[in-house]
């Protein structure tokens, strides 16, 4: 009989933790302590290495990062508590940058800016280790969006229809109901893993969030990675960065992950903060070049790969609800689509407060049918029309009869309004959606249009060239009777 000891005992794992440990430490000596900020001669390091300090009076060890260096002056920025840091302590560096452990029993957990659990569950058990910061995927070997994701948000799922590897911005000031609209993601969306960044978010929202929001259901195909605004910025800025690594690694499982970010803006008030103390000088409204620098290589990492897709949701905290502030404006052009949410619409009571004819999502015409297009038009014109006329619809001004197409707008006003509204735990799939859709529209969408492949980009050529003549000659007689939307055929 064999010995089971022959047969299982595999020593690769231990040699290649041996051949991967340094056998040479470079040690520095703290100079100045200012709050987060710490400066110390030597160690010899790269940028982004984590060095350990040692604290010999309190007997423990504080992680700090490398953030620049300046001749032998290395400057640091503290992941925790630099109480008891003296000058003089020793700084080790590591030899390493941040690595994320991740595994698939990172499932239903809440881990930190380290990567390290944070949710009273135990240890996790490392599959392998990815680096926190990388390159985006090459663009050659993306594979195209050609699929529809489910958000279970019916305004989205129709008017904003998002593909399978899209990134899109959800822009608001604070308190219209941003986190709320992720959280009815995060529950509703169809999914394989949700990776959640709750990014110096308050703690008790963090907690509802977690609690409330998610679930126990939602938090088990979720894994949440949190920094708390009390955290130091170099957390905050690192947690976004180890939550991008997370979704990395479902997507090169093959996942379709849906990767929710809360919020961008928190991210770059961080790297403002730690460009700042290392000299970089204010630019754009205070924040230094390296901001600008920096929102589009995280942003970029989502999307797909050759293997999965990573379709991402980042939420901005737009300043003063001014649109055009610099950290918004950067944003919405790095990403294929924004979502503005509009604070008179919250105001109303109107939610999810999207303001539909705002915001745009720039791959939806590739992942939606015809006849779904043309509804989606359709409703577009409708809230269109009353839209530009509504001063003079409700004080009375304007005399029903003199146009159509404003006459329309008015009948169909309540209705396109209860479409558009959903209650936050409201689930609705993209069946019912469409369904809605149709008869609100009263365009019938045909059935294999409810199949996520319905997109262009699943035909053929000679298909495509025939709906395209067909949206042409519909355009053409629109033009020609002057009926604007009645030449759509809709009654
Ligand atoms: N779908 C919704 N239904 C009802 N109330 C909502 C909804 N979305 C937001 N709210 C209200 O708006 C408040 C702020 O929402 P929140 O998502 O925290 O905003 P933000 O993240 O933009 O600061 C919530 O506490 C809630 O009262
Ligand atoms: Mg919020």
């Amino acid at each position: 009989m064999k010995s089971s000891y022959n047969v299982e005992f595999n020593l690769d794992k231990y040699l290649n933790t041996v051949k991967d440990t340094p056998t040479i430490h470079y040690v520095g000596r703290v100079t100045s302590v200012n709050g987060l900020d710490i400066q110390s001669e030597g160690p010899r390091s790269v940028i982004g290495e984590i060095c350990t300090i040692r604290v010999p009076s309190l007997k423990t060890t504080v992680l700090a990062e490398v953030v620049g260096l300046d001749g032998t002056t290395v400057k640091l920025s503290a992941f925790g508590n630099t109480r008891g840091i003296e000058v003089g302590c020793d700084v080790v560096a590591s030899g390493k940058t941040l690595q994320v452990p991740v595994g698939k029993s990172l499932l239903g957990r809440v881990i930190d800016a380290t990567g390290a659990p944070c949710d009273g569950k135990g240890s996790l058990v490392p599959e392998t280790y990815y680096p926190a910061d990388c390159e985006p995927p090459d663009p050659m070997t993306r594979r195209p969006i050609d699929k529809r994701i489910t958000t279970g948000v019916r305004a989205i799922d129709t008017l904003l229809t998002v593909g399978k590897g899209q990134r899109l911005g959800i822009f608001a000031g604070s308190g219209v109901g941003k986190s709320t609209l992720l959280s009815m993601i995060a529950r509703n969306t169809n999914a394989d893993v949700n990776v959640i960044a709750l990014i110096g978010e308050r703690g008790r929202e963090v907690l509802d969030f977690i609690n409330r929001d998610l679930g126990e259901e939602g938090l088990k195909r979720s894994v949440v990675i949190v920094a708390t605004s009390d955290q130091p910025s170099i957390c905050r800025l690192r947690a976004s960065y180890v939550a991008t690594a997370v979704a990395e690694y479902f997507r090169d499982q093959g996942k379709d992950v849906m990767f929710m970010f809360d919020n961008v803006t928190r991210f770059a008030h961080a790297q403002r903060e730690i460009g700042l103390a290392k000299g970089e000088p204010p630019a754009q409204k205070g924040y230094p070049p390296s901001v600008f620098d920096m929102i589009p290589k995280l942003l970029e990492r989502a999307g797909t790969n050759d293997k999965g897709t990573i379709t991402a949701f980042y939420n901005v905290l737009v300043d003063s609800d001014d649109m055009n502030e610099p950290i918004t404006d950067k944003v919405r052009g790095t990403l294929d689509g924004h979502i503005v949410l509009n604070r008179k619409l919250a105001q109303a009571y109107h939610y999810p407060a999207i303001d539909v004819l705002q915001s745009i999502s720039r791959l939806s015409r590739r992942v939606t049918g015809v006849q779904t297009k043309k509804a989606c038009g359709y409703v577009r014109e409708l809230m269109s029309a009353y839209e530009n006329n509504e001063l003079m619809i409700t004080t009375g001004a304007y005399q029903k009869g003199n146009s159509p197409a404003i006459d329309k707008a008015i009948d169909m006003h309540d209705a396109v309004e209860e479409f558009l509204k959903q209650e936050e735990y409201d689930h609705c799939t993209m069946n019912d959606s469409l369904s809605k859709l149709a008869a609100l529209s009263g365009i019938e969408i045909p059935e294999e249009e409810f199949d996520e492949r319905a997109g262009d980009s699943n035909k053929t050529t000679a298909q495509m060239v025939h709906e395209i003549a067909d949206v042409a000659n519909n355009n053409a007689k629109a033009v020609s009777d002057g009926s604007g939307i009645e030449a759509l055929n809709i009654q």
